[in-house]
Formats: C-alpha cells, structure tokens, sequence
C-alpha cells in the first residue's frame, strides 16, 4: 500500500496544467458549455492548493484575442502578482493559432499569405511575454496546420512554409538573447481532418530539416499518440534517445477515436504504467505536464478533483513502478528475459565482420528457448492490480 503522505503532490513533483485544461468550459461540437469561465487567478489559487508546482497558457488564454495594450498590461500584471503570491511558475507558454476563424485553414501554413504573416506576428510577441514570464519552453501545436481536401493544399509547400515560421521564431529567440527552446506536439488529426506533423516521428524529422534543430525538440501528449493506435511509451523512448523530450502532455485516452483529452492515468492503464516507468528511469527532468479536458459533466469541485487525480495517478504509479524494480523476483525475472543482455553491443570489441560470421552458433537451440516475457509481465501486471 502506499502511503498517504506520498500521494500527496508538493512542487518538488514538478506538476503543471494549462490554464486551458482546468478553464475548459466543456463546449464540444455538439453541446454548449457546461461551466463557466475561469478566472485565470481563481485557476492559480486552486492548483497552488492542490500541490501544483506551475501553469502553462496560450497567449488568448488569459489576453482574450484583440485586447488593447492597456487591458493586456493590466491583465499580465495581475497574473504575475497571482504567481507569486501563490508560489506557481510558468515553464511552458505556447500560441493559440486555432480559435479564431482567421485560422481555418492554419497558421504557418495557410495558403493565405496574409493569414501566416498574422499568425507569425502572433507568436513572436507571445514569445516576448514568454520570456518576461521565464518559460524556457515554447509549445507549437499545429492543430489547425493540415487538410481536408487532396488538392486544397501542397504538402511539400506547406512544409517549407512551416519550416520556415520556426525558423523565424528561432531566429527571434536568438535575436532577443532569450534561451528558450520550441517543442513542437505532433497530432494526427482534430481539429483537421489530417494535420501535418502527425506522429512524433514525423516531427522529430522535420526537426532535422531546420536551421537550428538544437533549439527544436518534441512535446507528445499520451492521447494524440494512442489515436494513431500507436505506442506511446516507445514514442517518449524514441524521443528521449534523440535528446529531443523538451516537454510533455500527460492525460488519458481509450485507444483510437477523436481526442478524449482524459485526466492522466484514465484510459490506458498499462501505457500509463509504463510511461511512468520510463520516465522516472529516464534523464527527462522537466515538467509532468497535464493537458487533459475534465469531463463536461461536471462542476467546478468536479474539475478540482480531475485535476487532483491527474497527479494522484501520477504518483500512485510512480510509487508502483519502484516497487516493480525493487522487486527481488521481478529482478530474477528480468535476468531470465536478457533483458540487460541488450545493453551489449553486437559485435564485441575489436572484433571483425568475419568473426561474426564464424562464432558457432546453434539456432535450433536458440529458437527452442522460452523468452521468459509472459512471467516478466504478469508480474508487472500484478504489482499494477495491486496483489504485490
Ligand atoms: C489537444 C492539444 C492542445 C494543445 C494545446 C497547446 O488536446 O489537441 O493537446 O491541447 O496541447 O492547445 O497548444
Ligand atoms: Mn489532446
Ligand atoms: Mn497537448
């Protein structure tokens, strides 16, 4: 069992929610709202109260869009005073380029001209607040960066187009003397019917293709991955192995269909087992970021308690994964699968394609041998359903 005391979150656990996340007002394409707005200081107070450690925005999150100089000022001001106040940082601040219907067809990648010059301007003064605010992460989710029709939009051509607005953003970083980095969160679809970008391994290319991919890594969110019917603890591997986990979007999310947007630990119980796993062995120091949407049924005590559960689950699988490795048996069992065998290079030190080729070796023998994975898991399995 473990204990109360550590379930209970401090912002040593580096826990953070969009302001977006707790304000959903739960409006979807078929319903209106179910709740109020929130105010962005009510927001501070509460996640404060529960342990959070921080709070992420987009721009119009907290400056509605149009907003004069003067409302804006005022509104910064009362935010910060809030901040600090309440002990919240802001690691993470990003752009919203999909409200307004000057979006439709995108930001950075509209074909309208006019609409990409307004959608850059739009993120490079946000980036000004980012960094008067002291994000050193800057989040681009191109939800509205994609396509419905075949012949609507060159693909190829929007992908220079897109290369180039992050390349403008990174020019201005470095410009301004700001150290921020970009993580781009890659989306398969919702709002468009495809958007660009679509997988982590999508973006960790593109990445590549910039001119300063050192300032571009990846922010994945465990849904958007999971609506793809991909694996989303080997994605977080891959990206990690990259040097490219700038961030990450944490929630819940059953399997593929539209964006569920669950509290974290909700949905795939298992992928939330392992993802943990991996990133508490892992070096990814930042922020456990939640972007969830709590369910439009409920209340604002009902959004508390989302938001409260999010970090719960964190902490009650952080605490399952440890007793998983901790455990002598799991340990025999991992020797049992050569787990550890993999971490040996293939071919030996100083040793010759030609060795390889002649090292005796009984295949029959090797394709005989169980691979121990079954009693590997189940164990897991039993540490996660509690009976170890
Ligand atoms: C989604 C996305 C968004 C983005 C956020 C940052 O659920 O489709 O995760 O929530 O993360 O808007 O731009
Ligand atoms: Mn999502
Ligand atoms: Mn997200």
């Amino acid at each position: 069992m473990t204990a109360r005391a550590a379930l209970q979150p401090t912002p040593a656990d580096k826990f953070t929610f969009g302001l977006w996340t707790v304000g959903w007002l739960g409006r979807d394409p078929f319903g209106d709202a179910t709740r109020p707005p929130l105010d962005p200081i009510v927001s501070v107070e509460n996640l404060a109260r529960l342990g959070a450690y921080g709070v992420t925005l987009h721009d119009d999150d907290l400056i509605p869009f149009g907003s004069d100089d003067a409302t804006r000022e005022r509104l910064v001001k009362r935010f910060r005073a809030a901040l600090d106040e309440h002990g919240l940082v802001v690691p993470m601040m990003t752009t919203n380029l999909f409200t307004h219907p000057v979006f439709k067809d995108g930001g950075f990648t509209a074909n309208d001209r006019d609409v990409r010059r307004f959608a850059v301007a739009k993120v490079l003064r946000n980036i000004d607040l980012a960094a008067e605010m002291g994000a050193q992460i800057y989040v681009m989710w191109g939800g509205r960066e994609g396509a419905e029709h075949g012949g609507s939009k060159n693909i190829m051509t929007a992908l220079d187009r897109y290369r180039e607005a992050v390349d403008i953003c990174c020019d201005y970083v470095i410009s301004r003397g700001y150290t921020m980095k970009f993580a781009l969160e890659p989306k398969p679809n919702e709002p468009r019917g495809d958007i660009l970008l679509p997988t982590v391994g999508h973006a960790l290319a593109f990445i590549e293709q910039l001119a300063h991919p050192e300032m571009v890594g990846v922010n994945p969110e465990v849904g958007h991955e999971q609506m793809a019917n991909l694996n989303f603890t080997h994605g977080i591997a891959q990206a990690l192995w990259s040097n490219k986990l700038f961030h990450i979007d944490l929630n819940g999310q059953h399997g593929p269909k539209f964006d569920q947007d669950l509290r974290f630990g909700a949905g795939d119980v298992r992928g939330a087992f392992w993802l943990v796993d991996l990133l508490e062995s892992s070096n990814y120091s930042g922020p456990r970021h939640f972007d969830f949407k709590p369910s439009r049924t409920e209340d604002m005590a009902g959004v508390w308690a989302s938001a409260e559960g999010c970090m719960r689950n964190y902490l009650i699988l952080k605490a399952k994964s440890a007793a998983f490795r901790a455990d002598p048996e799991v340990q025999d069992a991992l020797l049992a699968a050569r787990v550890d065998e993999l971490a040996i290079s293939t071919l030996g030190d100083g040793e010759s394609i030609e060795d390889l080729r002649r090292a005796p070796f009984d295949p029959e023998a090797a394709a005989a041998r169980g691979a121990g994975f079954e009693r590997l898991d189940q164990l897991a399995l039993e540490h996660l359903y509690g009976t170890r």
